[in-house]
């Protein structure tokens, strides 16, 4: 199927940019935020990076302009998939408001568009039933920050149609972007089933007193060759983002080892999320 239109839901860490990205690809994109502020960041956000890219000599004045004239800024969800080809959702990552969403994304878009999740950890099966078309309800997971990372995990469930996942896999393409493709629905996917292994271990040093976190980063870095420590990467993805996905993975298990750790729970009670709040293990003011 052929995909002109794409609608982002949520325009915060994840969404903005995947939305840019799309504008920047040749795409018709509009972008919702149901906050006013972030979807006021949003929109400086855009208009500062097509501005910069500009100046660096990265992207030529009229790409500019299509591509602002190609971005739509909307305040609510009917707006911006009315006439979307493809929806990518990228609210809070809670299973009970994404099946809301796309229950009611599914009542206002026509009835070729593909609904695909941003989720980190959420598998599509558990949202697709929310909506009258599971087979075209599947996982996109773009990296942070979308605009940099090339790589897209692209899951195809049991209810997931094979084309479905090749347009997926060809907005991917387009968008100048690696996807994988995962042949079964796995918790956390590939990467993030990877990067947990470090991330709790790294936890587990910091809350047993053996290193302090910038130790940790600095070990990691230099003894793994990561191009970043595991605390400057929660700060990155967000410290709020580690603590829903640890609550839900709790929810969902009752295994009290699911927990987020205690210093993720200390530093989401405190509003230390991170670079986006200006401050999480390190400092951004
Ligand atoms: P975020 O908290 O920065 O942004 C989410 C945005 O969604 C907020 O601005 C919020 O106002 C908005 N929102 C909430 N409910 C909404 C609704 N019903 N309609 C419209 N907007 C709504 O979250 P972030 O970090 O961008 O994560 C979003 C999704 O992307 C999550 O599912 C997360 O697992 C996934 N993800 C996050 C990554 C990261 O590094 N932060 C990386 C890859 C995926």
């Amino acid at each position: 199927m052929e995909i002109n239109k794409i609608a982002v839901i949520g325009a915060g860490n994840m969404g903005h940019q995947i939305a840019l990205s799309a504008v920047l690809s040749g795409f018709q994109v509009t972008c919702i935020d149901t906050n006013a502020d972030i979807l006021n960041k949003a929109i400086q956000f855009a208009d500062n990076y097509l501005t910069e890219r500009v100046n660096k000599g990265k992207l030529t004045s009229e790409a500019a302009n299509q591509a602002r004239t190609n971005l739509a800024f909307v305040p609510t969800v009917e707006q911006a998939v009315a006439e979307a080809d493809l929806v990518i959702e990228a609210i809070i990552e809670k299973l009970a408001v994404k099946r809301k969403l796309f229950a009611q994304v599914d009542k206002l878009c026509p009835a070729h568009t593909i609904l695909a999740t941003n989720s980190s950890y959420i598998v599509s099966s558990k949202i697709a039933d929310a909506t009258t078309r599971p087979d075209k309800v599947c996982n996109m997971h773009f990296f942070n920050p979308a605009l940099v990372m090339k790589l897209v995990e692209v899951v195809k469930g049991p209810h997931v149609s094979d084309e479905t996942v090749e347009s997926v896999m060809h907005v991917a393409k387009k968008m100048g972007k690696i996807p994988v493709l995962l042949h079964k629905e796995i918790y956390g996917f590939l990467v993030n089933r990877l990067l947990q292994v470090t991330r709790q271990e790294a936890l587990k040093l910091l809350d047993m007193g053996v290193a302090s976190f910038e130790d940790i980063d600095t070990a990691a870095m230099n003894g793994l060759g990561y191009p970043m420590g595991p605390f400057q990467l929660l700060d990155l993805t967000g410290v709020d983002l580690a603590y829903h996905v640890g609550m839900e993975k709790y929810r969902e298990s009752g295994d009290p080892a699911d927990r987020p750790s205690p210093t993720v729970v200390e530093k989401f009670t405190k509003g230390e999320w991170g670079k986006k709040v200006g401050k999480g293990f390190y400092d951004y003011e």
